[in-house]
């Protein structure tokens, strides 16, 4: 079987273009410009790279945009007087803390004082729980980028066997969570595997839709799933770099063998990625819309 290539970067494209005349709108009936606050604390290269993708993509779709670069140094209390001022601030509508934060900071503190309007990133417990209970207000950007993915390839999810490999909160926990919801995009019989899981293989073998975020090269190989899967790499591992430099990315999944019994498969880059991206942007819009009554 030759998979069909799942590509994030020409869905979230898709995803732009709609945003872009969403945009645009907003500020033309409502005179209403989306803003979205991104922290970024120390120096982290992976972090800086994220947080430089997502200045660029919300100052090319016309949204407000304003980085706060601080140092590793930074204190708890500086860190959390910078988060209420923004969420003081009316122009800011949507506010990013880049994770992870240098270890002396409390990260659970930082992101329990978002104001949960603000919360673009889904994390805060109130939109946790109220994602659980089926009454989101934002969905976390990875998880609904995975969603997008499935529904605009055409990929049944209601009814199916999804298997989840890793149970972090940023990716394993929320996607379970959305894709068994009794709603269109969703409705599938979700299994979550995690270190402490006894046999991976029986479980990701059932999988009509296999979701990997385990954090690890080949993780998943040819012998570990079944013909005609939906693989869906969440895995952005650095394995090398090129000779002028250039990281050299590898997901979790052997793409190169996983690819010949899959349906559907994403790479890496250019799959997971780029849609978590759109869809921070779709949160920011979704946030400015919440602010102005008009959703
Ligand atoms: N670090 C890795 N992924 C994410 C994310 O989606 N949001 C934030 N804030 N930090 C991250």
């Amino acid at each position: 079987m030759t998979a069909q290539i799942i590509s994030g970067t020409e869905i979230a494209r898709q995803i732009r273009e709609e945003l872009a005349r969403e945009i645009a709108e907003l500020k033309e009936k409502h005179n209403l410009i989306p803003g979205l606050a991104t922290v970024l604390v120390g120096e982290d290269p992976a972090s800086q790279v994220y947080v430089g993708q997502k200045e660029k993509t919300s100052l090319a779709l016309g949204i407000y945009s304003e980085r706060h670069d601080i140092p590793a140094e930074t204190t708890q209390p500086d860190l959390m007087a910078l988060v209420d001022k923004l969420n003081q601030d009316p122009k800011i509508h949507g506010i990013l803390v880049q994770l992870p934060l240098p270890k002396h900071l409390d990260e659970t503190e930082v992101l329990y004082a978002i104001n949960p309007k603000k919360d673009v990133d889904g994390f805060h417990p109130v939109n946790v729980g109220k994602l659980m209970i089926g009454e989101p207000d934002y969905l976390p950007c990875t998880p609904h980028g995975i969603q997008q993915l499935l529904v605009r390839s055409g990929i049944e999810i209601s009814g199916a066997e999804v298997v989840v490999l890793g149970r972090s909160n940023i990716v394993g926990k929320p996607i379970a969570n959305i894709l068994l919801q009794k709603k269109e995009g969703a409705n599938a019989t979700v299994t979550v595997c995690h270190t402490g899981t006894r046999d991976i293989s029986f479980h990701t073998r059932r999988a009509d839709i296999l979701i990997v975020a385990a954090g690890r090269p080949k993780a998943v190989t040819a012998d570990m799933v079944k013909e005609g899967v939906v693989v869906i790499d969440v895995g952005v591992n650095r394995i090398g770099k090129t000779a002028e430099g250039k990281a050299i990315l590898a997901g979790d999944v052997d793409f190169e063998t996983v690819k010949e019994k899959a349906r559907a498969i994403t790479p890496v880059p250019g799959g997971v990625g780029p849609m978590t991206i759109i869809m921070l942007m779709t949160n920011t819009v979704r946030a400015a819309k919440l602010a102005a009554g008009l959703v």
